[in-house]
């Protein structure tokens, strides 16, 4: 792993073009930076990121066939860290999404590029560490509010790395992880936004994660699986 630490970017999904030619096969370079001026979450949607948080955003070239299930693997890693290291025990909101009491804790945005056989994993983490971040869109909270205590953000982001670096090129069986996540999935949220047309949101019963990580839902007394959009 390559990891670099800023003090300020725009956002740790744009690499630097002195680093591109450090993604290679199997080897994460990690962006970190202390704040961002132009976070990005999903959606477009801003990503508010003054210091105190963690972002960071790791690169690296893998198989293709990870492409659809790389962030739901993401999730499924950190949820297990913070488990272990704080005994927390998240909520998974689908797609990836970690939520604490109905409040959110950190999002995953997932940029991916396919060439050839491989594809570029860009991966972008948030996690609200001392600070919530303010997203109108959702209900937030932060680590050191639930564990009630200020967090040192170099040793957990040193620590996150090293679990990370050391198990995302696991391969993983899909459905142990989704037997996981499923004991964690947050059901009671009723509305579904596919966002070819932000516009449209559908009411919708959440039943459970599949094991191709797609999400088994009920609306109108039809069973659908659906792989994009987000629940509220
Ligand atoms: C979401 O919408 O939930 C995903 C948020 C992802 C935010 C992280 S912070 C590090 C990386 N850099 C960015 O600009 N965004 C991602």
């Amino acid at each position: 792993m390559i990891s670099v630490l800023f003090n300020n970017v725009q956002s740790t999904q744009d690499i630097p073009n002195y680093l591109l030619n450090k993604v290679n096969y199997k080897n994460i370079l990690l962006i970190q930076s202390f704040n961002q001026t132009k976070g990005v979450g999903r959606y477009n949607r801003k990503w508010h990121s003054p210091k105190g948080n963690l972002y960071f955003t790791m690169i690296f070239n893998y198989k293709k066939k990870y492409i659809t299930s790389m962030n739901t693997f993401i999730c499924y890693l950190l949820h297990s860290y913070f488990k272990r290291k704080f005994n927390i025990k998240f909520d998974y909101k689908w797609p990836n999404d970690l939520y604490f009491k109905d409040q959110k804790v950190l999002g995953i945005l997932t940029q991916n590029i396919i060439i050839g056989s491989l594809c570029t994993f860009k991966i972008g983490i948030g996690i609200n560490v001392n600070n919530k971040i303010i997203n109108t869109n959702f209900r937030s909270t932060s680590l050191s509010l639930i564990l009630g205590k200020k967090i040192n953000l170099l040793d957990l982001s040193g620590s996150l790395q090293k679990y990370l670096n050391s198990n995302i090129f696991i391969e993983f069986n899909n459905l142990s992880i989704s037997n996981y996540l499923n004991k964690n999935l947050i059901k009671n949220s009723t509305s579904y936004s596919h966002h070819f047309n932000n516009s449209i949101t559908e009411q919708v019963k959440v039943l459970s994660l599949n094991k191709d990580f797609s999400l088994k839902i009920r609306q109108d007394n039809l069973i659908k699986n659906i792989s994009y959009g987000e629940i509220r």
